[in-house]
Protein backbone atom coordinates (compact mmCIF):
# COMPACT_ATOMS: atom_id res chain seq x y z
CA UNK A 1 0.00 0.00 0.00
CA UNK A 2 1.54 3.35 -0.94
CA UNK A 3 1.77 6.10 1.31
CA UNK A 4 3.58 9.77 1.41
CA UNK A 5 7.07 10.09 2.45
CA UNK A 6 8.68 12.35 4.09
CA UNK A 7 12.04 13.60 2.34
CA UNK A 8 14.87 16.12 2.66
CA UNK A 9 16.92 16.72 -0.30
CA UNK A 10 20.53 19.01 -0.30
CA UNK A 11 19.71 21.34 -3.64
CA UNK A 12 22.40 23.89 -4.60
CA UNK A 13 25.48 23.92 -6.22
CA UNK A 14 29.37 24.86 -6.04
CA UNK A 15 28.31 28.32 -4.64
CA UNK A 16 26.10 26.68 -1.79
CA UNK A 17 23.20 25.24 -1.22
CA UNK A 18 20.59 23.78 2.01
CA UNK A 19 18.25 21.11 2.66
CA UNK A 20 14.70 21.33 1.04
CA UNK A 21 11.55 19.24 2.26
CA UNK A 22 9.29 17.25 0.28
CA UNK A 23 6.87 15.20 0.67
CA UNK A 24 6.32 11.99 -2.23
CA UNK A 25 3.70 9.66 -2.49
CA UNK A 26 5.91 6.12 -3.01
CA UNK A 27 4.42 2.07 -3.10
CA UNK A 28 5.50 -0.60 -1.41
CA UNK A 29 8.72 -2.24 -2.60
CA UNK A 30 10.42 1.02 -3.94
CA UNK A 31 14.10 2.62 -3.27
CA UNK A 32 15.08 5.78 -2.47
CA UNK A 33 15.82 6.15 -6.14
CA UNK A 34 12.15 5.32 -7.38
CA UNK A 35 11.31 8.47 -4.65
CA UNK A 36 13.65 10.90 -6.14
CA UNK A 37 12.55 10.10 -9.73
CA UNK A 38 8.98 10.60 -8.71
CA UNK A 39 10.09 14.13 -6.86
CA UNK A 40 12.12 15.04 -10.17
CA UNK A 41 8.87 14.13 -12.30
CA UNK A 42 6.33 15.78 -10.12
CA UNK A 43 7.93 18.55 -7.97
CA UNK A 44 11.28 19.33 -8.74
CA UNK A 45 11.90 18.63 -12.55
CA UNK A 46 15.54 20.40 -11.80
CA UNK A 47 16.59 17.67 -9.43
CA UNK A 48 20.20 16.57 -10.32
CA UNK A 49 20.76 13.05 -9.93
CA UNK A 50 22.71 10.73 -11.54
CA UNK A 51 21.87 7.26 -12.43
CA UNK A 52 21.99 4.49 -14.77
CA UNK A 53 21.63 0.83 -14.18
CA UNK A 54 19.14 0.73 -11.23
CA UNK A 55 20.54 -2.37 -10.37
CA UNK A 56 23.51 -1.63 -8.32
CA UNK A 57 26.27 -2.42 -11.10
CA UNK A 58 27.24 0.70 -12.40
CA UNK A 59 28.04 2.39 -9.65
CA UNK A 60 26.56 5.55 -10.01
CA UNK A 61 24.19 6.40 -7.87
CA UNK A 62 25.87 6.85 -4.34
CA UNK A 63 24.81 9.42 -2.42
CA UNK A 64 24.52 9.74 1.45
CA UNK A 65 21.47 8.94 3.11
CA UNK A 66 20.48 9.30 6.72
CA UNK A 67 24.08 10.20 6.99
CA UNK A 68 25.13 6.85 5.65
CA UNK A 69 26.79 6.20 2.51
CA UNK A 70 24.72 4.13 0.05
CA UNK A 71 23.51 3.26 -3.36
CA UNK A 72 20.20 5.08 -4.21
CA UNK A 73 19.10 2.71 -6.26
CA UNK A 74 20.11 -0.40 -3.60
CA UNK A 75 18.22 1.37 -0.63
CA UNK A 76 14.85 0.00 -0.37
CA UNK A 77 12.39 2.28 1.75
CA UNK A 78 11.24 -0.54 3.86
CA UNK A 79 14.56 0.16 5.36
CA UNK A 80 13.55 3.02 7.12
CA UNK A 81 10.34 3.45 9.39
CA UNK A 82 7.50 5.02 7.49
CA UNK A 83 7.49 8.20 9.48
CA UNK A 84 10.89 8.89 9.53
CA UNK A 85 12.35 11.88 7.36
CA UNK A 86 14.73 10.41 4.70
CA UNK A 87 17.84 12.61 3.94
CA UNK A 88 19.11 12.44 1.15
CA UNK A 89 22.80 14.57 0.54
CA UNK A 90 25.49 14.03 -2.10
CA UNK A 91 28.51 12.54 -1.04
CA UNK A 92 30.87 14.63 0.84
CA UNK A 93 34.20 14.10 -0.53
CA UNK A 94 33.97 14.92 -3.28
CA UNK A 95 32.89 18.89 -5.12
CA UNK A 96 29.20 19.20 -5.88
CA UNK A 97 28.09 19.73 -9.42
CA UNK A 98 24.63 20.16 -8.78
CA UNK A 99 22.31 18.72 -6.10
CA UNK A 100 23.05 15.16 -5.61
CA UNK A 101 25.75 15.36 -8.38
CA UNK A 102 29.58 15.25 -7.52
CA UNK A 103 32.70 16.04 -9.32
CA UNK A 104 34.42 12.10 -9.00
CA UNK A 105 37.07 13.24 -11.35
CA UNK A 106 39.82 13.11 -8.30
CA UNK A 107 39.06 9.36 -9.07
CA UNK A 108 39.91 8.72 -12.21
CA UNK A 109 43.15 10.98 -12.13
CA UNK A 110 44.31 8.53 -9.64
CA UNK A 111 43.48 5.70 -11.84
CA UNK A 112 45.89 6.84 -14.22
CA UNK A 113 48.23 6.84 -11.54
CA UNK A 114 48.43 2.87 -11.23
CA UNK A 115 50.46 0.86 -14.29
CA UNK A 116 48.76 -1.23 -16.02
CA UNK A 117 48.50 -5.26 -16.13
CA UNK A 118 51.85 -6.52 -18.02
CA UNK A 119 51.30 -10.12 -18.37
CA UNK A 120 54.59 -12.03 -18.74
CA UNK A 121 54.75 -14.33 -22.10
CA UNK A 122 52.80 -17.02 -22.45
CA UNK A 123 54.10 -20.71 -21.60
CA UNK A 124 55.78 -22.34 -24.79
CA UNK A 125 52.06 -23.80 -25.09
CA UNK A 126 50.36 -20.80 -25.49
CA UNK A 127 48.57 -20.77 -22.54
CA UNK A 128 48.72 -19.08 -19.18
CA UNK A 129 48.32 -20.86 -15.93
CA UNK A 130 47.36 -19.42 -12.51
CA UNK A 131 46.45 -21.04 -9.28
CA UNK A 132 42.92 -21.26 -8.04
CA UNK A 133 43.48 -19.12 -5.14
CA UNK A 134 44.74 -16.10 -6.90
CA UNK A 135 41.75 -16.48 -9.56
CA UNK A 136 39.40 -16.33 -6.60
CA UNK A 137 42.08 -13.31 -5.25
CA UNK A 138 41.14 -11.01 -8.62
CA UNK A 139 37.74 -12.09 -9.14
CA UNK A 140 37.04 -10.59 -5.65
CA UNK A 141 38.83 -7.34 -6.51
CA UNK A 142 37.25 -7.56 -9.87
CA UNK A 143 33.82 -6.97 -8.14
CA UNK A 144 34.38 -3.46 -7.75
CA UNK A 145 31.11 -1.28 -9.41
CA UNK A 146 33.62 2.27 -8.99
CA UNK A 147 30.81 3.19 -6.81
CA UNK A 148 33.36 5.55 -4.57
CA UNK A 149 31.60 4.65 -1.48
CA UNK A 150 34.91 3.35 0.05
CA UNK A 151 36.92 6.95 -0.85
CA UNK A 152 34.31 9.07 0.05
CA UNK A 153 33.64 7.25 3.78
CA UNK A 154 37.58 7.17 3.89
CA UNK A 155 38.69 9.58 6.89
CA UNK A 156 42.07 10.57 5.33
CA UNK A 157 40.56 12.46 2.71
CA UNK A 158 36.68 13.10 3.39
CA UNK A 159 37.25 16.28 5.42
CA UNK A 160 41.21 16.67 4.25
CA UNK A 161 41.53 18.25 0.58
CA UNK A 162 44.94 19.03 1.03
CA UNK A 163 45.36 14.97 1.44
CA UNK A 164 44.24 13.85 -1.57
CA UNK A 165 47.03 14.83 -3.82
CA UNK A 166 49.08 12.02 -1.98
CA UNK A 167 46.62 9.29 -1.49
CA UNK A 168 44.66 7.20 -3.77
CA UNK A 169 42.29 5.65 -1.33
CA UNK A 170 41.17 2.05 -0.68
CA UNK A 171 39.07 1.84 -4.20
CA UNK A 172 42.90 2.22 -6.00
CA UNK A 173 44.76 0.23 -2.75
CA UNK A 174 42.66 -2.73 -4.14
CA UNK A 175 43.82 -2.51 -7.43
CA UNK A 176 47.56 -1.76 -7.21
CA UNK A 177 46.77 -4.83 -4.75
CA UNK A 178 44.64 -6.70 -7.31
CA UNK A 179 48.24 -6.16 -9.92
CA UNK A 180 51.17 -6.45 -7.58
CA UNK A 181 49.74 -9.82 -6.31
CA UNK A 182 48.41 -11.24 -9.66
CA UNK A 183 50.95 -13.97 -10.63
CA UNK A 184 51.49 -13.27 -14.13
CA UNK A 185 51.91 -9.53 -13.87
CA UNK A 186 55.80 -8.23 -13.80
CA UNK A 187 55.39 -5.17 -12.62
CA UNK A 188 56.57 -4.11 -9.19
CA UNK A 189 53.98 -1.45 -7.57
CA UNK A 190 55.18 -1.80 -4.19
CA UNK A 191 57.36 1.57 -4.37
CA UNK A 192 54.72 3.37 -5.82
CA UNK A 193 51.66 2.06 -3.87
CA UNK A 194 53.74 3.87 -0.89
CA UNK A 195 55.24 7.11 -2.52
CA UNK A 196 52.49 8.08 -5.08
CA UNK A 197 49.61 6.38 -3.23
CA UNK A 198 50.26 6.80 -0.17
CA UNK A 199 49.00 3.57 1.38
CA UNK A 200 51.61 4.28 4.47
CA UNK A 201 48.44 6.96 5.58
CA UNK A 202 45.80 4.36 6.04
CA UNK A 203 45.46 3.38 9.61
CA UNK A 204 43.09 0.02 8.67
CA UNK A 205 40.50 1.71 10.42
CA UNK A 206 37.86 -0.49 7.67
CA UNK A 207 35.22 2.32 7.24
CA UNK A 208 35.40 1.42 3.70
CA UNK A 209 35.17 -2.27 3.52
CA UNK A 210 32.05 -1.42 5.68
CA UNK A 211 30.37 0.30 3.09
CA UNK A 212 31.25 -1.56 0.05
CA UNK A 213 27.88 -2.82 -1.68
CA UNK A 214 30.24 -5.34 -3.13
CA UNK A 215 31.02 -6.80 -0.08
CA UNK A 216 34.66 -6.59 -1.19
CA UNK A 217 37.04 -7.12 2.38
CA UNK A 218 39.00 -4.16 0.75
CA UNK A 219 41.16 -3.80 4.02
CA UNK A 220 41.92 -7.43 5.14
CA UNK A 221 42.34 -8.50 1.91
CA UNK A 222 43.82 -5.80 -0.07
CA UNK A 223 45.16 -3.26 2.22
CA UNK A 224 46.74 -5.14 4.63
CA UNK A 225 48.60 -6.97 2.44
CA UNK A 226 49.72 -4.50 0.21
CA UNK A 227 50.86 -2.87 3.23
CA UNK A 228 53.03 -5.84 4.10
CA UNK A 229 54.44 -5.90 0.68
CA UNK A 230 55.34 -3.05 1.03
CA UNK A 231 57.11 -3.16 3.81
CA UNK A 232 59.04 -6.39 2.87
CA UNK A 233 60.45 -3.87 -0.05
CA UNK A 234 61.36 -0.95 2.31
CA UNK A 235 62.34 -2.08 5.60
CA UNK A 236 63.81 -5.66 5.23
CA UNK A 237 67.41 -5.74 3.68
CA UNK A 238 67.67 -9.17 3.63
CA UNK A 239 64.61 -9.29 1.74
CA UNK A 240 65.55 -7.25 -0.57
CA UNK A 241 69.07 -8.66 -0.91
CA UNK A 242 67.87 -11.97 -0.76
CA UNK A 243 65.40 -11.56 -3.62
CA UNK A 244 68.73 -9.76 -5.69
CA UNK A 245 71.01 -12.83 -5.03
CA UNK A 246 68.36 -15.35 -5.48
CA UNK A 247 66.72 -13.83 -8.74
CA UNK A 248 70.21 -13.40 -10.10
CA UNK A 249 71.03 -17.33 -8.96
CA UNK A 250 67.85 -18.54 -10.23
CA UNK A 251 68.43 -16.72 -13.95
CA UNK A 252 71.79 -18.60 -14.12
CA UNK A 253 70.01 -21.89 -13.07
CA UNK A 254 66.49 -21.82 -15.05
CA UNK A 255 65.80 -23.18 -18.62
CA UNK A 256 64.46 -20.17 -21.18
CA UNK A 257 61.30 -21.48 -20.24
CA UNK A 258 61.37 -21.29 -16.51
CA UNK A 259 62.53 -17.89 -16.56
CA UNK A 260 59.72 -16.78 -18.67
CA UNK A 261 57.62 -18.41 -16.45
CA UNK A 262 55.91 -15.77 -13.67
CA UNK A 263 57.34 -15.77 -10.15
CA UNK A 264 56.33 -12.52 -8.61
CA UNK A 265 55.26 -12.96 -5.11
CA UNK A 266 51.48 -13.65 -5.05
CA UNK A 267 50.60 -13.38 -1.05
CA UNK A 268 51.69 -11.69 1.49
CA UNK A 269 55.41 -13.62 3.37
CA UNK A 270 55.20 -15.89 0.38
CA UNK A 271 58.26 -14.59 -1.64
CA UNK A 272 59.81 -15.99 -4.88
CA UNK A 273 62.07 -14.55 -7.55
CA UNK A 274 60.72 -12.08 -10.09
CA UNK A 275 60.14 -13.24 -13.72
CA UNK A 276 62.96 -11.97 -15.82
CA UNK A 277 62.65 -8.83 -17.67
S1 LIG B 1 40.94 1.38 6.25
FE1 LIG B 1 42.36 2.87 5.36
S2 LIG B 1 41.59 3.25 3.30
FE2 LIG B 1 39.90 2.25 4.46
S3 LIG B 1 38.71 3.97 5.28
FE3 LIG B 1 40.21 3.43 6.85
S4 LIG B 1 41.99 4.78 6.48
FE4 LIG B 1 40.71 4.83 4.61
S1 LIG C 1 35.67 -1.15 -3.53
FE1 LIG C 1 33.48 -1.31 -3.07
S2 LIG C 1 32.95 0.69 -2.17
FE2 LIG C 1 34.91 0.94 -3.21
S3 LIG C 1 34.42 1.69 -5.25
FE3 LIG C 1 34.58 -0.54 -5.39
S4 LIG C 1 32.50 -1.31 -5.06
FE4 LIG C 1 32.52 0.81 -4.39
S1 LIG D 1 21.95 3.22 -10.74
FE1 LIG D 1 23.63 1.86 -11.14
S2 LIG D 1 24.35 1.37 -9.14
FE2 LIG D 1 22.59 2.58 -8.77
Amino acid sequence: MGYDLSMRVWRGDVNGGSLVDYTVPVEEGEVVLDALHRLQATQANDLAIRWNCKAGKCGSCSAEINGRPRLMCMTRLSTFDRNETITVTPLRTFPVIKDLVTDVSYNYEKAKEVPAFAPAPPDPDGKRRMMQEDVERGQEFRKCIECFLCQNVCHVIRDHEENKRAFAGPRFFLRYAELDMHPLDTHDRRELAQSMAGIGMCNITKCCTEVCPENIKITDNAIIPMKERVVDRKYDPLVWLGSKIFRRDQREKLTPEQVRAPRKQTTAGAQSPEPAQ
